[in-house]
Order: structure tokens, then C-alpha cells, then sequence
């Protein structure tokens, strides 16, 4: 862990401006500076830096933060790693609270795991360019496959002798430990104890992790016979996680976030064979089907995904289920095919860099009417399987997060599939309703002791009322986390009870209020903690928050030019008496507004229950508590009006 003292440290000396400033040519306007967005393509700037404040936004695309998330952000790194950046570019020296010496002891296994495998690359890549064999085997295998020097180098390519221990002699004999190359599975000990290379006599791709660590190797054979395995692969180790692992990123993801696309083709040879004809954002699954954590992993650089396939029927099949995962996503998928058994690697091969361009931009087809065709032209007329057909489109569809996206997609298909779109949007509706109950969230509370029974009753009750009370809530509790963001740490003296700070009066007026927005309630109970702690947070504890999501929220609510309560002012037409009413009314405001809203779904929930309660008795104390509630709500409704309309 990186001390406090250093993190403080690191983000007072980071000018934004700087920081940004490497990536983003910026130009003065006024007290802030625009460039153009780095996080998404746009021709004229609407990404701010503002230096007084220490943070950057895009008006175009929302992402806003400090220095550290900057980096964060562009170079996808953690939050330590991104600090460290900083600390680097200031010569801050990094200091780092105690460890305990077994966690120390595995991150130094972990940093030896790295760097045996860093020294096996060099150690191949050696092999290859300046022994004979190597060359006359290994790399004029590569050249006769057509890859030319730039290539081989950019992926580290190289050769193992078909030697029992080339590998384990040379690294032992430089002094690395003979445990570490067992542990990253570079060599292999037997059930005699015998110790041997795992790969002999193989080209070797180096398998980098998205920073360009070395982690893994996949060796190809050079022999044609079948009895040969023509993949041998690394096994899973402490730094090799083959499921978040995409071949090829870290040398795509710059072209990746330029183009704001991700070709996705299956094997090592093909990334080589793309990445040459000057396409250069472009990673391979590696023969294993995509898994979640790979798509997160793309749609960290763009939300826009190409799949490259061989065209063998059968394999397209199969493989359609598994790309409904990435819609799910929220990414766009398109699809090409190629011709006669080709792969994207013999396409160019054969054919060239043009064309293989040419027959992407003529064939490239969005995901789900590549589906329906697909399918549509296995069932032909039998309409059993054509309801089925209908059935497998929507589901791709329904699982698409954007609803807009969705119904430009059902239009469409209406089409294909000749089937009305007033029937596809009811299909639809009913399969996300059965998705909706299925993982309904679980309210998020600022106390320990979770929601209210009302606040349950809502939630689950009623499925009518859960979905669009949930989302009615919203722009209540935003406004509220942004009053008590943008004004906690100032004076409240309107009355006696307020003459403390603003921010422990609104916790305190919150207590009973359950924030449904699990992000909005992560910041009041984080503001609570901290005055339990006795420190009372402030803008710059928002924006410098190591939580993404939170320091994202400060930084949108804050740099928001857009203030409800101003607007209520206007829209009642009310002069503002001075500064105190002005505040008194927008805290006041804030609270009570929201209090509102949450006790008219409560009231609404009670309503229902009396009308489904079938014991007199019950339904007695129902009224009571509903009258009561209707107290409250009256109550509040009156100390609204003398808050904004005096
Ligand atoms: N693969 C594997 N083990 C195998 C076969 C394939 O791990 N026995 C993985 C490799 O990552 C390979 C990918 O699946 O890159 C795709 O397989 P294939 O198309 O056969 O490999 P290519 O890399 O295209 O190899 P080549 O063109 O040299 O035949
Ligand atoms: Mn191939």
C-alpha cells in the first residue's frame, strides 16, 4: 500500500495541466483549458481542464476526475499503478506503509514470476535471431510464412531448441531460480523428479498482459504430422489467467481506442497476419471462446467490437450463443465472414492488405441480422422453427442494454423475419420483465439495518411500482448528493438548529431516507463514516476519491452548470433575498423534495397493502400507519412551500 503521506504528496504537486498536457494538446480559454476528448472521437473540444480546480471534464462524454484518473482512465491502469505514474513523472519518491513479510514475500514471488518469464522471451527471441538453428529453422519458418522482421519483433517472436533443457541451463546458469520457472510452467518437473523444458523445437509467441509484462507463452510446432500437438500452450499460473487474458492487446490498444474499434479474430498467426497489413487493432481469444472478463477487458478501450470468422459453417453455429455475452455488455458487435475456409491470415496471405480491407468494410454485418439470416435460412418455411427463430433474435435483443439501440434493432428485424414489430416489442417486454424479477437489486441503505418495511414492501411487492419508482427516485437523490457535495463544508446559519455546518445537518436529516441508487448511497454513508471519524469531507475528498465511480459523480455534479433549486427560484418566480435564504432554500429544498418522494411511494405501497389485506384487524392498523404517513406528507408538502414559495 502506497502511504497517505505519498498519495497526498502526489496529488498537490500533479498539475493537471501537465498531466494531461502529455496526452492532449490543450489551448487557453478563459480560467480553463479545452483539447480534444482523448476518451472519445470528436472534431471540435468540449474536453475542459480547469488547473484551479486540479480536475479535467468532458462535457461530450462525462469522464472527469483528477490527475491520477486521468491516467487511470487513458492507460488503464489501477489506482496505485496510475499513482505511481504521477509520482514518477514528478520525481516523487514512493513510499509504501509496512507489509507484513508473507505479503511481501509474494509480491516478490510475483514480481520473480514476471521476470523469469520476461528472461525466457529474450532468452527464444535470442535463439532465434542469432543461433543457426534458430535461424534456419525458426525464423525462416516465420519468413516463409510471410512475416516480415517488424512484425516478428513487435510480438517478441522466437525459437526453443528441440533440446531437453536449453531453457533451464541458460536461465540457471544467470541466476534464475529453477522454482520460478516451474512455477510459470516454463519447465516441468516429472513424478521421478526429472526437470525438462515444456517447450522443445517451437516457434514461441509471447504472451503480454495489457501493461507489456510477459506472462505466458503459446508454442507452435513445425512439424506437419497430426500426432503433434500443434499448440503448446502455458498453463494457468499466479500471473497467467487465461480468461482475462486477450493475445495481442497491448500492441492494439492505442489503435484500438483511435479507431474506436476491436477486431477479434482466433488465433496467434492471424494477429501477426492483420497487424501487417497495417490493421493494427486487432486481438485473439487464442482458440478458447470469449469469455466476460476478455470483454471488459476490450470495452475498457471501445464499445465497438468486429469478430473476424473462418467461414465453416457449423463453428459460426456454435458460436452465436456465446456472443449474446457481449451485447450484454453493452457493445456493438458486427461480423465477417471469410470465403472458402479461409481465415483472416491465408486471406491476406493470398490475396493482400487491400483486399482483405475491401472485403471487410463490403461484408461487415451487425451481430443480430447476421444472426437472424443465419437462422432464418435453416428454418426455411416451417413455421415451428421460425417462432423459434423469432424467439432466439429477440433474446439477442432483449439483451442489448440501450433501448434505443434495441428498437432500431426490432424494427429491422420486423423485416427479416416479416413478422410484425408490434409483436416482437410485446416478446421483448416480456422477456425483460422475466430478466428484471430475476436479479431485482437489492436496496442499497446508508444504515446498517437496511430498508423499512415499507421501502421492502415497495421494492418487492408490487411489480408494477418496483421498476419506474426506482428510476422516479433519481433525480431527487441526485440533487442531494449534489447540494451536499457542492455546499456541506459551508456555514448553515438560518436558524439556531443550523448554525453548524451544512453537511452533518443533511446526514443527520437523512437518517430516515433509504438511497435506492447504490452509488448515491455510497457517498452518504462514506460521508457519514468520515464524520464519525470526526472529518468533515470536502470537494477535493470527492474528486481525489481512489473510487472511480464516486470521484466521476463529484466531478460531474461539481463541474455541472445545471442547479435545480436555482431553477425552482425561476420557475416560481421569486427573487432571492440574499445568500442565507438562497442556501436555506436549496439545502431545504434538497431534503424535503426528496423526503417527498419517498414518502409518497411509501404511502402508494400502504394503499395497496389495505386493498389486498383480507383480516379487518390488520387492515385497522394499516390505516393508522397510512394516516399517519399522510401526516408526514402533508407536513413536508406545507415546509416545502414556506421553504420556496415564502
Ligand atoms: N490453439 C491451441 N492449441 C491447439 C490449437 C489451437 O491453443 N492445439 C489456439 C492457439 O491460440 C491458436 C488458436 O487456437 O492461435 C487458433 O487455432 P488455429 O487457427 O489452428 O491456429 P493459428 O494460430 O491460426 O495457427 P496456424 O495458422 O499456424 O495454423
Ligand atoms: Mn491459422
Amino acid at each position: 500500500m502506497i502511504k497517505k503521506e505519498t498519495i497526498d504528496k502526489i496529488l498537490e504537486t500533479a498539475l493537471i495541466e501537465e498531466v494531461v498536457g502529455d496526452f492532449v494538446n490543450l489551448k487557453k480559454r478563459g480560467s480553463s483549458m479545452t483539447g480534444l476528448c482523448p476518451f472519445h472521437n470528436e472534431k471540435s473540444p468540449s474536453f475542459h481542464v480547469s488547473p484551479a480546480k486540479g480536475i479535467f471534464k468532458c462535457f461530450g462524454c462525462g469522464k472527469g476526475g483528477d490527475s491520477v484518473h486521468f491516467i487511470m482512465e487513458h492507460e488503464k491502469y489501477s489506482y496505485p499503478e496510475a499513482l505511481k505514474y504521477v509520482a514518477n513523472k514528478y520525481n516523487i519518491e514512493v513510499e509504501e506503509t509496512e507489509v507484513t513479510p508473507e505479503f511481501k514475500l509474494e509480491q516478490d514471488r510475483r514480481e520473480s514470476l514476471y521476470i523469469v518469464s520476461t528472461y525466457a522471451a529474450s532468452f527464444f527471441a535470442d535463439t532465434m535471431w542469432n543461433t543457426d538453428t534458430g535461424k534456419t529453422i525458426g525464423l525462416s519458418y516465420f519468413k516463409e510464412r510471410g512475416f516480415r522482421d517488424d512484425i516478428i519483433k513487435k510480438f517478441e517472436l522466437g525459437y526453443s531448441p528441440d533440446d531437453w533443457s536449453a531453457l533451464l541451463d541458460a536461465a540457471v546458469t544467470n541466476g534464475y531460480q529453477q522454482n520460478f520457472l516451474e512455477d510459470v510452467g516454463l519447465v516441468i518437473k516429472n513424478d521421478q523428479g526429472k526437470v525438462y523444458d515444456r517447450f522443445r523445437g517451437r516457434v514461441m509467441f509471447p504472451i503480454h498482459n495489457f501493461t507489456g509484462r510477459v506472462i505466458g507463452f503459446g508454442g507452435r510446432t513445425l512439424k506437419t504430422d497430426k500426432a503433434v500437438a500443434k499448440y503448446v500452450n502455458s498453463p494457468e499460473s499466479d500471473i497467467y489467467h487465461k480468461s482475462n487474458v486477450l493475445y495481442g492487446l497491448f500492441q492494439a490498444k492505442k489503435a484500438i481506442r483511435d479507431f474506436d474499434n476491436c477486431y477479434l479474430v482466433e488465433g496467434y498467426a492471424d494477429v501477426l497476419s492483420v497487424q501487417q497489413a497495417g490493421v493494427e487493432n486487432v486481438v485473439a481469444s487464442s482458440g478458447t471462446s470469449l469469455t466476460t472478463e476478455q470483454i471488459r477487458l476490450i470495452a475498457r478501450f471501445t464499445k465497438s467490437v468486429t469478430i473476424l470468422y473462418d467461414g465453416d459453417a457449423a463453428g459460426i453455429k456454435a458460436s452465436l450463443r456465446g456472443l449474446d455475452m457481449i451485447l450484454e455488455e453493452g457493445l456493438d458487435v458486427k461480423v465477417v465472414l471469410f470465403p472458402d475456409g479461409h481465415d483472416p491470415d491465408s486471406y491476406i496471405q493470398k490475396l493482400g492488405a487491400a483486399a482483405f480491407k475491401t472485403h471487410i468494410d463490403k461484408n461487415k454485418k451487425d451481430f443480430i441480422f447476421y444472426k437472424t439470416e443465419i437462422l432464418l435460412k435453416d428454418a426455411s418455411n416451417d413455421p415451428i422453427k421460425k417462432a423459434g427463430v423469432i424467439r432466439e433474435v429477440v433474446e439477442s435483443i432483449a439483451k442489448i442494454p440501450d433501448a434505443i439501440k434495441a428498437s432500431v434493432f426490432l424494427r429491422e428485424c420486423s423485416n427479416l423475419l416479416q413478422m410484425e414489430e408490434r409483436i416482437l416489442i410485446t416478446e421483448l417486454n416480456k422477456m425483460r420483465l422475466a430478466k428484471a424479477k430475476k436479479d431485482a437489486p437489492k436496496p442499497q441503505s446508508n444504515y446498517e439495518e437496511g430498508p423499512s418495511p415499507e421501502m421492502e414492501a415497495m421494492l418487492y411487492g408490487a411489480e408494477e411500482v418496483a421498476a419506474p419508482i426506482m428510476q422516479a427516485d433519481e433525480f431527487q437523490e441526485r440533487d442531494m448528493i449534489r447540494v451536499l457535495l457542492l455546499y456541506g463544508n459551508q456555514m448553515g446559519n438560518w436558524d439556531e438548529t443550523t448554525d453548524t455546518y451544512i453537511g452533518p445537518y443533511i446526514i443527520l436529516h437523512l437518517s430516515d431516507v433509504v438511497f435506492i441508487n447504490p452509488l448515491y448511497a455510497k457517498v452518504v454513508k462514506f460521508y457519514h463514516d468520515e464524520l464519525e471519524q470526526g472529518r468533515l469531507p470536502t470537494e477535493k475528498d470527492f474528486i481525489q476519491h481512489p473510487d472511480r465511480e464516486v470521484s466521476s459523480l463529484a466531478v460531474s455534479l461539481i463541474s455541472s452548470p445545471y442547479l435545480l433549486s436555482e431553477n425552482w427560484y425561476n420557475m416560481h418566480n421569486i427573487t432571492v433575498p440574499d445568500e442565507t435564504e438562497k442556501l436555506r432554500g436549496t439545502v431545504m429544498g434538497a431534503i424535503f423534495h426528496l423526503k417527498k418522494k419517498k414518502i409518497s411511494a411509501i404511502i402508494k405501497a400502504k394503499q395497496k397493502a389495505i386493498q389486498e389485506e383480507k383480516d379487518a384487524d390488520n387492515v385497522m392498523i394499516l390505516m393508522k400507519e397510512y394516516l399517519d404517513l399522510k401526516e408526514v406528507e402533508k407536513y413536508i408538502s406545507k415546509y416545502l412551500g414556506s421553504v420556496i414559495i415564502r
